[in-house]
Order: structure tokens, then C-alpha cells, then sequence
């Protein structure tokens, strides 16, 4: 049997963050040992409600959740996209709240810490603006000889954004943060518009969610019905991109890529109209990506397989016995069983 990886995951839980956080619940690949919010999507603070929300729902409680930046590196959170995800995050489904509390440390001191404490094995997944990340680095610039991966949804390679014409929302958020992490000292995989926009969920897809037995695919497939709305206006029909699932799914190794090139890539942190683009080279299109000198950022473009039917398998394995589980995980680490 393969050993979990262990797994931090930043985000601004939203709708398809809440399908990336069940994705990786579910996976028998991860084994998510903290969880940092970020302004994107809804504020850090609403995010990580959310989070601890969709943690107890999922029999999930004892992961730590952390509230990061409320704030961008440069200027300030602008209020979220309550027309893409509603104005609590999550297309106003109500969550019975959690009653977990938040971790008392800030989400980029968190990561840091289990970065120490999974040295050279943590897989960081970033699903949400790059604030957390950044200031992660500047807490400890040796973060990236300590982590094993790293895993960003954002961005737009070759096909167009969805904030302007060539920024990507995630990027947008927090240029500066972005241009930072990508501009550090590690291997970046980056999964970009021009993939996620590609991975669409379909109705069908959602009423197997809703015809589950379980409360966790039943809550996201409520959410999808307030997702679809908005991207029916983008397609022409109600179903939605999958962009933080698809990333999960491949920070876990679950699904694999058809075609990756390792590029270079920086971000535009100008203020005219290519702010928050990233400049990733492509220009190897033509030969078919050879392997270039210093690149370290692999750039999805396309899978091997459609993601759609591996998604909805994955997240309806999250079932009615979730909160048992936890009560049993609860116990076995109170006796000490396990160790975090
Ligand atoms: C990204 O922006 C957010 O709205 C989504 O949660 C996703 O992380 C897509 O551009
Ligand atoms: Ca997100």
C-alpha cells in the first residue's frame, strides 16, 4: 500500500477550493496535515470558517486550519467574487459550524513549521492568491531545500485569463506574492487556465454528487448548482471549470499529465495591462518543448485522461461514516496511535 503524502494546502475556500479540500480528504494518496486561508476568493477570515466548517463535515475536525493574509503584498483584499461563489464562499449552502477553533499561528507560520517538521517530504498545494507562500519564504528563505513540492493552481500559459484578458484570478490577487514564489529557489508545477478551463463538470456529474448518501458530496453538489449559474455565462450550459480539484489531483500524483513542459516563467507586477500575467516562455511549442536551461516551472497544458469521472469517484467515497471516522482518528491519537 502507498504511504499518504503529507500535504499543507493554502487556499480562499470557495467553491472549488471545497472540492480540492474533499478531494484530498478522500485520496487515499494525501494526508493533509495543515491548512492555511488566504483573501481570494472570500477574506482569510471567511475562508478558514469555511474550512473548519467542511473539516467537521468530513469527520475531519482535528487538521489544524490557520488564517493567513487578509491582505495583498502590495495594496489591499478587494472583497472577494461573491458572483462566482457566493457571498459566504461556498454558493450560500449553510454549514452546520464547526466547533474546532482556529490554530493559533498565522497560515505562513505554519507552513514553515511543518516544512521543519516534514523535512524534505511535505507537498504544498497553493489554490488561492500566493500571499501565505511569499511571506512563508521571507520567514524562512531556506523553505524551498525543505519541502518535497510544490503545486500552484493559477495562471495562464497560452489561453487567456478570466480577470483581464491575460491575468488568471489567483495571480491577479497578489502579483508581487506570485512573481516571488515563482522566482524562488524550487520547482514549481503550475496548473494554468489553459488546463482547468479544459476539465469541466457536468450536470450529470453533479446529481451523482447529490443522489450520494453522504453529506460531504450532497454539500458540493448544492455548491455546484451556484457555481454552474456563473459559468454558464462562460459556456453557454450549466457546468463548471475544475480548477483547485485538478490541481489537488495532480499535486497527489492521481492523474497525470499529457503534455508539461518545464519553462521559464515570471510574473508581470507592472501596473498596466499585463499585471498579473505569467509570462511563461512557450516558445518551444514549435519543437516540441526541448528541455531548456534553468527552467523550473512545469506548465500543465492537457491530461491524459478526463478528470470528471476520477473527481466525482474520488469525492463519493467520502460517505455517511465520516464523523465516525473521526471519532475513531480522535481516539487513536488521544491513545497516541498517531503521530502528525
Ligand atoms: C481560481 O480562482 C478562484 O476563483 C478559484 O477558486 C481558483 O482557485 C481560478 O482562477
Ligand atoms: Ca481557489
Amino acid at each position: 500500500m502507498t504511504t499518504p503524502s503529507a500535504f499543507y494546502l493554502d487556499c480562499d475556500t470557495g467553491i472549488d477550493d471545497a472540492l480540492a479540500l474533499a478531494y484530498l480528504l478522500a485520496s487515499p494518496l494525501a494526508s493533509v496535515v495543515g491548512i492555511g486561508t488566504v483573501s481570494g476568493n472570500v477574506s482569510a477570515a471567511v475562508g478558514a470558517r469555511n474550512t473548519l466548517d467542511l473539516l467537521e463535515l468530513a469527520g475531519h475536525a482535528h487538521i489544524p486550519v490557520a488564517v493567513g493574509a487578509h491582505h495583498p503584498l502590495a495594496g489591499s483584499f478587494g472583497g472577494g467574487a461573491p458572483w462566482v461563489h457566493g457571498e459566504n464562499g461556498i454558493g450560500e449552502v449553510s454549514l452546520a459550524p464547526a466547533a474546532a477553533s482556529l490554530a493559533g499561528e498565522s497560515a505562513a507560520e505554519m507552513l514553515v513549521r511543518l516544512a521543519r517538521t516534514h523535512a524534505g517530504s511535505l507537498k504544498v498545494l497553493a489554490i488561492g492568491p500566493l500571499t501565505n507562500i511569499a511571506e512563508a519564504l521571507r520567514l524562512e528563505p531556506a523553505l524551498p531545500s525543505l519541502v518535497d513540492s510544490v503545486t500552484v493552481m493559477g495562471g495562464a500559459a497560452l489561453a487567456p485569463g478570466n480577470i483581464t484578458p491575460v491575468a488568471e484570478a489567483n495571480i491577479w490577487h497578489d502579483p508581487e506574492a506570485a512573481a516571488l514564489v515563482l522566482a524562488a529557489d524550487w520547482d514549481v508545477t503550475l496548473v494554468p487556465l489553459d488546463v482547468t478551463m479544459a476539465s469541466v463538470l457536468e450536470e450529470p456529474h453533479q446529481q451523482q454528487l447529490l443522489a450520494s448518501s453522504g453529506a460531504v458530496p450532497r454539500a458540493l453538489g448544492e455548491m455546484l448548482g451556484y457555481y454552474f449559474r456563473f459559468y454558464e455565462g462562460i459556456y453557454g450550459r450549466p457546468c463548471s471549470a475544475m480548477h483547485d480539484p485538478l490541481a489537488a489531483a495532480l499535486a497527489v500524483g492521481a492523474v497525470r499529465p499529457a503534455l508539461a513542459p518545464v519553462v521559464r516563467a515570471a510574473v508581470d507586477t507592472t501596473s498596466g495591462p499585463g499585471r498579473g500575467q505569467t509570462v511563461c516562455d512557450m516558445r518551444g511549442l514549435y519543437a516540441g518543448y526541448p528541455p531548456v536551461a534553468g527552467a523550473r516551472c512545469r506548465v500543465v497544458l492537457s491530461l491524459e485522461e478526463d478528470f470528471a469521472p476520477h473527481l466525482v469517484d474520488t469525492l463519493l467515497t467520502l460517505g455517511e461514516d465520516a464523523a465516525v471516522l473521526d471519532s475513531t482518528t480522535a481516539a487513536l491519537a488521544s491513545a497516541g496511535a498517531l503521530t502528525r
